[in-house]
């Protein structure tokens, strides 16, 4: 089976729904390893709980940003993954991390991409006005919470919304979209093409 290697940050949930979906074949993978730049991320014990190989790269041992990229990617190239899946990882990937996973690193983010990358996505997007918040499903390329969008979910807000309760929501949604997208991956569905995703050798359907 295609090797997953999975980084967090902290609960883990989406990990835990990639790893549901390993296990219950939905997802033609299995995740090899779990890797957190935090030693307290909860998710770390959801995997261990599981013997899924776990490993700690603490960004704070790192004296700049460049020396942890090249640490967190020879621990990842250590694992020997597929594919690296991005499930609540906190922390900006540079270059001497990137450049190794061009076309094979995936990021989930909890907005309507391109609007609102970074933080308190959803308290944005009631303050906006907007009548959907949502979450993509991206490979990775430089920028924070960018590069091409593989699958977008959409969830209507409502009048008396508040940020938690959208949360949520939409971190429903992320458990189903995410291994819908990861299994796209490595069953070939999805070409790359320098970083215009296809499905199937087509172009992906408008979402949003
Ligand atoms: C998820 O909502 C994910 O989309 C978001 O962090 C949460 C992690 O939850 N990621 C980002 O904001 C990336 N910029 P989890 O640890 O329970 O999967």
């Amino acid at each position: 089976l295609p090797r997953l290697t999975v980084l967090i940050s902290g609960r883990g949930s989406n990990m835990e729904a990639l790893l549901s979906a390993c296990n219950s074949g939905a997802l033609s993978a299995e995740i090899g390893c779990v890797i957190s730049n935090r030693a307290d991320a909860g998710g770390l014990k959801t995997a261990r709980d599981h013997d899924i190989e776990t490993a700690v790269v603490p960004h704070t041992e790192f004296p700049t940003r460049d020396d942890f990229d090249r640490a967190l990617a020879a621990r990842v190239l250590q694992s020997d993954p597929e594919l690296v899946v991005l499930a609540g990882f906190m922390r900006i990937l540079g270059v001497s991390f990137l450049d190794h996973f061009d076309g094979r690193l995936m990021n989930i983010h909890p907005s309507l991409l391109p609007k609102y990358p970074g933080l308190n996505t959803h308290q944005r997007a009631i303050d906006n006005g907007d009548r959907h918040g949502g979450a993509t499903v991206h490979y990775t390329t430089g920028e924070l919470d960018g590069g091409p969008p593989i699958i977008q979910a959409r969830e209507p807000i409502g009048p008396d919304d508040n940020a938690d309760a959208l949360a949520a929501r939409v971190l429903r949604l992320e458990h189903s979209i995410y291994p819908l997208a990861v299994q796209w991956h490595v069953t070939g569905r999805l070409d790359y093409n320098g970083g215009e995703p296809l499905l199937d050798g087509e172009p992906l359907p408008e979402t949003g």
